[in-house]
């Protein structure tokens, strides 16, 4: 019975493990510059050049192709004028890579029937609207909207309060998708309390910096005033003027005392020089 099923199939089994072998001649004959070699991962970082290399191990002169998304890439438009085949090197560079770069990659030599498959996708990249960093500084009662924009394929955005993760929203803090399509990425509390006088920090990850260990973060600290602060600070200085000018008031009557005074005894000298001379003549006048 066994046998008979392995008769059977064995035509099959000779093709399965034929199959086998020659992918591994032709996994043998390309080498590509994976970053993830398990998920045949190729990484880059948005505004910097994406190098993907193609190693051919057999001696000759075999001509490289590369095609994007199944398309060679001399065709396709988006990369017109922007890449760099080297030929010699087996590389294969966007000068300054984009997020619509990110796709699926092949290089292959057809003299030798051997093609390899890049995952190019684009780390994470994160920012504030830039719009946003006046509001750092708040009122009690206002509304928080933050926009944390994010670059790169397909980024996961969460939030960090203070020491408390959110991934969804809650009552006091919603998070919603923004006008390119990335989930969480503006959150709003529609009127903040004291309570909120934190750190909050966005937070993205994707495929890549799975690999990497580093999700991309920004961070930008809340600052919320009591609604009566100004006022407190208002009635504060008010009082402090009333106070000043009391002092000086009271300082300005003492001096204006003295100087009476003072104007008084500037006159004694004369007075007691005439009581002396006074006093002197009427010596005089009665020892004559
Ligand atoms: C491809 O070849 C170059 C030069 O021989 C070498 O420096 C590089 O490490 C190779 N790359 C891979 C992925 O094998
Ligand atoms: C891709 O285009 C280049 C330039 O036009 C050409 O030399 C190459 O043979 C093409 N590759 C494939 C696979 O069609
Ligand atoms: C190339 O490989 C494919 C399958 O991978 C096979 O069907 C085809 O016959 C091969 N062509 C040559 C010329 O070896
Ligand atoms: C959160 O942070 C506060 C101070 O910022 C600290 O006192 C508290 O222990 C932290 N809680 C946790 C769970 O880490
Ligand atoms: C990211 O990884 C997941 C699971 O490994 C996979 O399903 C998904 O297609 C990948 N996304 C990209 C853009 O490569």
């Amino acid at each position: 019975m066994e046998c008979k099923l392995i008769s059977r199939y064995s035509p099959l089994l000779v093709l399965f493990l034929a199959s086998l072998i020659t992918a591994q001649t032709v996994s043998d004959v390309l080498q590509p510059n994976y970053d993830d070699p398990s998920n045949s991962l190729k990484i880059f970082d948005i505004a910097k050049p994406l190098t993907l290399g193609c190693n051919i191990t057999k001696a000759g002169d075999y001509e490289l192709s590369w095609t994007k998304d199944g398309e060679n890439v001399s065709e396709i438009e988006s990369l017109k004028d922007r890449y760099t085949i080297l030929q010699k090197e087996r590389k294969f560079i966007i000068n300054r890579a984009l997020d619509s770069d990110a796709g699926t990659y092949t290089c292959s030599v057809r003299a030798l029937n051997a093609s390899r498959t890049f995952n190019v996708i684009g780390n994470v990249l994160v920012k504030f609207e830039s719009t946003e960093i006046g509001k750092t500084n708040m009122v009690e009662g206002e509304p928080l909207t933050l926009h944390c924009v994010a670059y790169g394929t397909n980024p996961k955005i969460t939030w960090i309060i203070g020491n408390t993760t959110l991934s969804t929203g809650t009552e006091h803090v919603q998070l919603e998708e923004d006008e390119r399509g990335v989930e969480n990425a503006r959150l709003t509390i529609s009127s903040v309390t004291l309570a909120d006088y934190t750190d909050y920090t966005c937070q993205a990850e994707n495929n890549a910096t799975s690999i990497t260990g580093k999700p991309a973060q920004v961070t930008m600290t809340v600052r919320i005033r009591g609604k009566y602060a100004a006022l407190y600070v208002f009635l504060g200085i008010i009082a402090e003027v009333v106070v000043l000018c009391g002092i000086i008031l009271i300082c300005e009557r003492r001096r204006n005392k003295t100087e009476v005074e003072e104007s008084d005894s500037d006159n004694t000298p004369d007075q007691l020089k005439n009581g002396h001379n006074g006093n002197a003549s009427e010596l005089r006048q009665r020892k004559s």
